[in-house]
């Protein structure tokens, strides 16, 4: 089965085209072609994503990477379609405008191909980054059940995944995302945005035991998560401790969040005893978190460097085994069928 993706929940435009098969031992795929266009440079002077840009990039760049795809996997001699089985598009979690820009484009391209169209719960596709490289792999039958920490901009959430596409939310964030804590952290210390991967670069030149930050519900019974108390604790210690060594402050955040990411997961992991443990999201790609879960969880999946963001192959790949699950729709109605939606659940 081929299947073309499209991806643009937030800032960054990402069209993929993936082929799946079923194997004795569970689901083969190859990455066909995939481009990604960031938006990072047109949002940093704003210090975030602002929706109304982001729409207008998606809108400029989602022509131009379908003709980078179509001249890699040019459609057969005497037809403009390439071959393949359905569209896919992420309809949600994440900003309404860049949403409907993906999902519009996708209902173009199923109507003039005549292809039914997927759509896809962002997350779902993070889960499924775990298991990705570069051009080839395979996904066990065998994973079930998988627990998966999700930690992005918007989310921080343990899933269980009991079977696939079968999902149990075990605890979330109550406010703050831990990407969103990092990126607020971060423009505090006045750092560019996305200010994840830059208090990751500063914080390796600091101690992380310098500042003893609150750990928020570390203890609680619960698996649910709280970053805002902790972005509050370094709003207060920058403003009493005016010289403040910036190092030192990344450090000792990072570490904090990384305490509760980790002592949340174990506790998850206690319980559930989930057969597989993986990672998923942009915040997979911070190295003290990534260090820290394969210390104390050495079998855990994480996710190559090229997967943690926002990416259109994983969002192909959760719509492989959708199509699979016939929760595909009818090439004639596709495109009516459709909706963005900001606040998406899994
Ligand atoms: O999954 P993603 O690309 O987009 C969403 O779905 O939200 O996640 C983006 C988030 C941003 O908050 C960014 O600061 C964070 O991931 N991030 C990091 C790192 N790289 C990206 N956070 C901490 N350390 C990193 N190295
Ligand atoms: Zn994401």
């Amino acid at each position: 089965m081929k299947i073309l993706a499209i991806e643009t929940s937030c800032d960054e435009t990402a069209i993929s085209i993936i082929k799946g098969k079923k194997t004795l031992k569970g689901d083969d795929f190859t990455i066909l072609s995939s481009h990604i266009s960031s938006q990072v440079k047109i949002h940093a002077p704003f210090g975030g994503v602002v929706p109304n840009l982001a729409k207008r990039e998606h809108i400029k760049n989602l022509p131009i990477l379908l003709k980078k795809i179509l001249k890699e996997i040019p459609p057969p001699l005497g037809s403009r379609a390439p071959k393949l089985d359905a569209i896919a598009v992420t309809s949600g979690p994440g900003l309404e405008p860049a949403l409907w820009t993906g999902i519009n484009f996708a209902q173009k391209l199923a109507e003039e191909y005549k292809l039914p169209l997927i759509p896809v719960n962002h997350l779902e596709g993070h889960i499924y980054s775990a298991f990705m490289h570069e051009d080839k792999f395979i996904i066990p039958k065998n994973i079930f059940p998988l627990l998966t920490l999700i930690v992005s901009g918007g989310h921080t959430e343990l899933v269980l995944v009991k079977k696939h596409l079968s999902y149990k939310i075990l605890g979330e964030t109550l406010d703050d995302a831990a990407g969103e804590a990092f990126d607020k952290v971060a423009r505090m210390l006045g750092l560019p945005y996305p200010g994840g991967p830059e208090i990751s670069k500063i914080a390796k030149k600091g101690n992380p035991s310098a500042i003893n930050f609150p750990r928020p519900i570390i203890n609680s019974k619960d698996l649910n998560f709280s970053f805002s108390g902790l972005k509050t604790a370094v709003l207060y210690y920058l403003r009493d401790n005016p010289k403040f060594s910036k190092a030192n402050v990344a450090a000792s955040f990072e570490q904090a969040v990384v305490d509760v990411l980790v002592s949340k997961t174990l506790k998850a992991v206690a319980e559930f005893k989930p057969k597989t443990i993986a990672l998923g999201g942009g915040v997979a790609a911070n190295d003290r978190l990534r260090k820290e879960l394969l210390k104390k969880i050495p079998g855990i999946l994480l996710p190559e460097k090229q997967f943690t963001g926002d990416n259109a192959s994983m969002i192909a790949v959760a719509a492989y085994f959708k199509a699979k699950a016939k929760k595909i729709s009818n090439p004639s109605a596709s495109w009516r069928t459709i909706n963005a939606q900001g606040g998406l659940k899994l």
